[in-house]
């Protein structure tokens, strides 16, 4: 047997290329020709061909590991272990010889001598458990090494999930995701100890562990030793008696195994397991928190979160984070909004639906004819599905008759989307996740991207890690994905687009320009060279205060790599310059081509679930859905004749005009759902001001929200797991998602209501499904011409633009740009200065952003105890520096004022921040960071400059803990290597290969814990 036939940690998440490419050969198994594909690995030949060779420690997306050596299998006359060996055409592979067939029972019977087959009373015995199907085929009816359970405790400290070393069958599963797919690097096993385990940080215990609760680990598993708190004493129908009782049916089927064998036993449970399926839903639904699009089954019994199971996602296969893994006990909470709410006097009234809409559709009526039409705002949810944002754009213009009409993208992207029009012509990435995981290069710009989307980011890690791709991070902050980078540097805040142009310029001056590209796909590039003059690398260096080595190495890098992408998210865009720095962004790659290929491209990070989607559907003053212009006389026609009605011409407003009109005494109602708009946008006492001058406000939301303080009707709606619908991820990719529960109490399902109130309002929409809305939709924009619900069934995507014939497109721009002449632009910019910068009074550099385990302002996150346990507080984090300054300590209170407000929080000091630039989490559900931020907005789009927020800070003379307690993964001490590292197994004097000697020694484990 050979060790080394390949490096256990050379594994893989792209899918192979598939027999009949030119790699294709065939292999003789078992006397069969199968198709193979030279190169592949072994197992996968033989996984396709129906022919079963047991494989414990094999998991597709983690590749080999070669821990548990079950898929022995014979190769010209050599035992070999099929899951690391790879296919030669013509090779001959037989998998039931003799010595192959003992090597494989071997190998599992190693298994049983860590791992107790109790299945009937297991919480994972629900037909996919890999330990107990092994047993099913190998037909083992005697264990052959006696079970020996491990020195250890059950690790209980997570909120999430717990360890059982004593079923933990050391696979290495788990450390391979959480090395190597997640790549935090929490989890090893320490081969060399006398009784190994799985070991978070190489000894903590996992609560004290920088453990994120990502849950690979879990999902990997291919038993019950790692298992979410939320399985146990629920999946099973005996599980949840009290342990004694449990241990004593153990002890009894033990007791008569040697008699009757595992045959029948295997055979109750699979009966037993086939009952739970009577009882246990599982669901295809979209993660409802951030802009990856992250996509899973979802187990509920009843209205029980039993887990979720991640594995054929588009955009994350089997990756979540701690939300989208851990993050759905809000739907259950108890003050969950179950009636509609009607204001009367300085408090509300529960009342009927009837009542509540007939009052919703009548002041609106009453007012749009009193004031007209725009005296009225809408404004959709990100949150919210694309059909829902369809409808209420239509309900807007067809019902309203206005195109006041806006979502939150106008918080965080619509300076992307602007830079993105401007130059190339589309508003969305220009290619996939796994454009960026290919990439030879990175480039982040302001973005967290570790915490504000971290499935995508693991791709960046992972990409780094094992491929050498290079990442290059600028931020103000250091964190993980800047601690990772191969360089790192910080900017002044609001100063990236000089050093983004000084690229350009640096590449055009230095014969670097990609000269071909820009001939044959890009205009204006004589007018945007000339525009480049003031940015030389000098002015950057000045401006930027970064030094001119660092620029200069960042550009030949730049323009060395052979495919490169940058993604950038609020760090860019809430500023004043949000537009000009995106712009900057695309233009740099024009000038270094790279777009149109893969691995290449823009990749602005969608923060919600459905941002992308919100804006796509039209829920924007200037666009019909698609971005097809309220101006364009041809898509107004069409959605004139498609709805019957006549449609509004004039200029709606945005959001952020909405909040001035209201001021102004312009706007005198509003319709806002599924968006705590007090909390999310900017100057929260300027919002909430606006809000009670309001005639009539009608909020729809599953909570009551810091906004429904001011409305006059709370409308209560369903999350996502409560209705049907499609998001669409930040690649542009639609997803369907599946209704998992009956919407709670009387809440409905937004699309419902805005039907409902449309209605009300005069109009006679009959959608009984949101596929009748995405239908109407695909008729009217070309965008989205080709969609159907039958073509996003199940785990099936499709990214847009979407062709007639349903023909979609992962990488944006292969033939063409989106412009008449289908050349992209180089778009030239002038440097103005931030609009706010510290001065003597307002001396620190407030800036904010998201946690990764909170979500934007915390209304669902902080409804579920195992995150808010981890993170139950506000903070603002100081630098070392600033902290000696003001004489402030972790744990400190301190007032932090700005020139629009002022709060009162506790300190961390930690060196992610530096010198007199502090960080606020934007997840406060009580104080937002936007009682300090102000009114300033991005000049192009109105995306309010959130990070250009200057604050005094008083010292307070009271301190408490850490505001992040022991519990957060933040205070852990992650133990990187190169994944299960198994060639230590391999060096163990008690180890010997399955079948190549039969005096093997088991490794030894210890006695079972009374
Ligand atoms: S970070 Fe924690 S939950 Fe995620 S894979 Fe690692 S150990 Fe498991
Ligand atoms: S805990 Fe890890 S090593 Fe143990 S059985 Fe599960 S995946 Fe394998
Ligand atoms: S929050 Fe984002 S990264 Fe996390 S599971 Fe949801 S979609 Fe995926
Ligand atoms: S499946 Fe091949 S060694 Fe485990």
């Amino acid at each position: 047997m050979d060790h080394t036939s390949d490096a256990p940690h050379a594994t893989r998440l792209a899918t192979l290329p598939a027999a009949g490419t030119q790699n294709s050969c065939k292999i003789d198994v078992n006397g069969f020709q199968v198709d193979a594909v030279d190169g592949e690995y072994l197992i996968e030949a033989i996984n396709r061909s129906g022919i079963q060779v047991p494989q414990v420690c094999y998991h597709t997306r983690l590749g080999p590991i070669q821990t548990c050596d079950t898929c022995m299998v014979d190769v010209g006359g050599k035992l070999v272990r099929a899951c690391a060996t790879k296919v030669t055409g013509g090779m001959t592979v037989v998998t039931e010889t003799v010595a192959a067939t003992a090597a494989q029972r071997e190998a599992y019977d190693r298994i049983l001598a860590n791992h107790v087959l109790y299945c009937t009373v297991c919480d994972n015995n629900n037909g996919n458990c890999t330990v107990h199907n092994t047993a099913a085929m190998l037909r083992v009816d005697h264990q052959t090494y006696p079970y020996r359970p491990k020195p250890y405790e059950k690790d209980m400290s997570n909120p999430f999930y717990r360890y059982d070393p004593d079923q933990c069958i050391l696979c290495g599963r788990c450390v391979e995701a959480c090395q190597n797919v997640q790549v935090n690097e929490t989890l090893s096993i320490r081969w060399e100890d006398e009784h190994p385990r799985v070991l978070w940080d190489g000894g903590e215990t996992i609560g004290g562990s920088s453990c994120v609760s990502c849950g690979h680990c879990i999902t990997v598993c291919p038993c019950n030793a790692l298992m979410e708190k939320s399985m146990l004493g629920h999946a099973g129908f005996f599980t949840k008696l009290p342990n004694d009782t449990l241990w004593g049916m153990i002890d009894i089927v033990k007791a008569v195994e040697p008699e009757i064998g595992y045959g029948p036993i295997l055979q109750l449970s699979e009966t037993e397991a086939a009952m739970r399926l009577a009882r246990v839903k599982k669901t295809k639904t979209v993660c409802t928190y951030c802009g990856v699009g992250c996509s899973f089954d979802i187990w509920t019994k009843d209205r029980h979160i039993l887990k979720v199971e991640p594995g054929e996602g588009a955009a994350n296969n089997i990756s979540t984070c701690v939300k989208g893994k851990f993050g759905w006990d809000y739907i259950n909470a108890e003050d969950r909004l179950t009636k509609p709410l009607i204001r009367e006097g300085e408090s509300f009234r529960e009342a009927s639906w009837d009542e509540a809409l007939e009052l919703v559709g009548r002041r609106l009526n009453e007012i749009k004819a009193q004031d007209g039409p725009d005296a009225i705002g809408y404004i959709s949810s990100s949150k919210c599905t694309n059909e829902e944002s369809y409808l209420m754009q239509k309900l807007a213009r067809a019902v309203g008759g206005t195109n006041n009409i806006d979502n939150c993208s106008r918080y965080c992207q619509s300076p992307a989307t602007q830079g993105l029009f401007r130059t190339v012509g589309y508003g969305g990435d220009s290619g996939s996740i796994s454009d960026i995981a290919q990439a030879k290069l990175v480039m982040i710009v302001g973005s967290n991207t570790a915490e504000a989307h971290p499935v995508l980011a693991t791709r960046v890690k992972r990409a780094q890690k094992l491929h050498g791709q290079k990442l290059i991070v600028a931020d103000l902050r250091q964190h993980e994905m800047a601690r990772r980078a191969d360089i790192f540097f910080r900017p002044n805040p609001g100063t990236d687009m000089v050093w983004l142009s000084a690229l350009s310029r640096y590449m055009f001056d230095n014969g670097l320009a990609k000269a071909e590209f820009l001939s044959q796909w890009v205009n204006d590039v004589d007018k945007y060279r000339e525009s480049l003059a003031p940015f030389t690398m000098e002015f950057a260096s000045r401006v930027c205060g970064v030094p001119m080595e660092t620029l200069t190495r960042v550009a030949k890098e730049f323009a060395a790599a052979e495919s490169a992408c940058i993604l950038w998210a609020m760090g860019v865009t809430q500023h004043c310059g949000g537009s000009d720095t995106s712009t900057a962004i695309s233009n740099l790659l024009l000038v270094t081509g790279n777009y149109m290929r893969p691995g290449t491209g823009a990749y602005p990070l969608r923060g919600h679930n459905n941002v992308q989607g919100a804006s796509d559907f039209g829920s924007m003053p200037a666009y019909f859905p698609g971005y097809e212009k309220i101006a364009d006389e041809e898509a107004f026609a069409r959605y004139e004749q498609g709805w019957g009605v006549k449609l509004p011409k004039n200029k709606g407003l945005d959001n952020h005009e909405m909040v001035e009109a209201v001021h102004a005494g312009k706007l005198k109602a509003m319709y806002l759902i599924g968006e705590d708009m007090y909390s999310a946008d900017s100057n929260a006492n300027y919002v909430g001001d606006a809000f009670s001058k309001l005639d009539f406000f009608v909020v729809e939301d599953c909570f009551f929200t810091l906004s429904c303080r001011y409305a006059d009707v709370v409308l209560p709606a369903s999350p996502s797991l409560e209705k049907d619908g499609t998001f669409t991820n930040t690649e542009r990719r639609i997803q369907r998602l599946y209704q998992a529960l009956e919407p709670l109490g009387e809440s409905r399902p937004d699309w419902q209501i805005i039907q409902d109130v449309a209605n009300r309002m005069g109009a006679k929409w009959a959608y009984s499904h949101p596929a009748d809305i995405m239908h109407e939709s695909a008729s009217l924009a070309p965008m989205f011409a080709g969609v159907t619900y039958d073509r996003l069934a199940g785990y099936e995507t499709l990214q847009w633009p979407i062709a007639v014939d349903g023909t979609d497109q992962p990488l944006l721009y292969t033939e063409r740009f989106n412009f008449p002449d289908g050349k992209a632009k180089l778009y030239p910019l002038e440097w103005i200065e931030p609009c706010e910068k510290v001065d003597d009074e307002f001396n620190v550099h407030l800036n904010n952003g998201r946690l990764l385990e909170h979500f934007h302002e915390g209304n669902m996150t902080y409804r579920v105890p195992g995150i808010h346990a981890e993170t139950p507080h506000g903070f603002v984090e100081v630098s070392p520096a600033l902290a000696s300054d003001l004489q402030l300590v972790t744990g400190q209170w301190v007032d932090v004022t700005s020139r629009n407000g002022e709060l009162r929080t506790q300190v961390v000091v930690t060196d992610r921040v530096h010198d007199k630039q502090a960080y606020m989490p934007l997840n406060r559900p009580m104080d937002p960071v936007n009682l300090l931020t102000g009114n300033k907005t991005d000049r192009a789009t109105h995306t309010p400059a959130y990070k250009e927020t200057t604050v005094k800070m008083k010292t307070l003379p009271w301190k408490g803990p850490d505001p992040l307690p022991p519990l957060n993964f933040r205070h852990g001490h992650p133990t990187p290597q190169r994944g299960v590292e198994v060639e230590r197994k391999w060096q163990r004097a008690d180890y010997r290969v399955p079948g190549s000697d039969n005096g093997l020694v088991q490794i030894q484990t210890g006695q079972r814990k009374g």
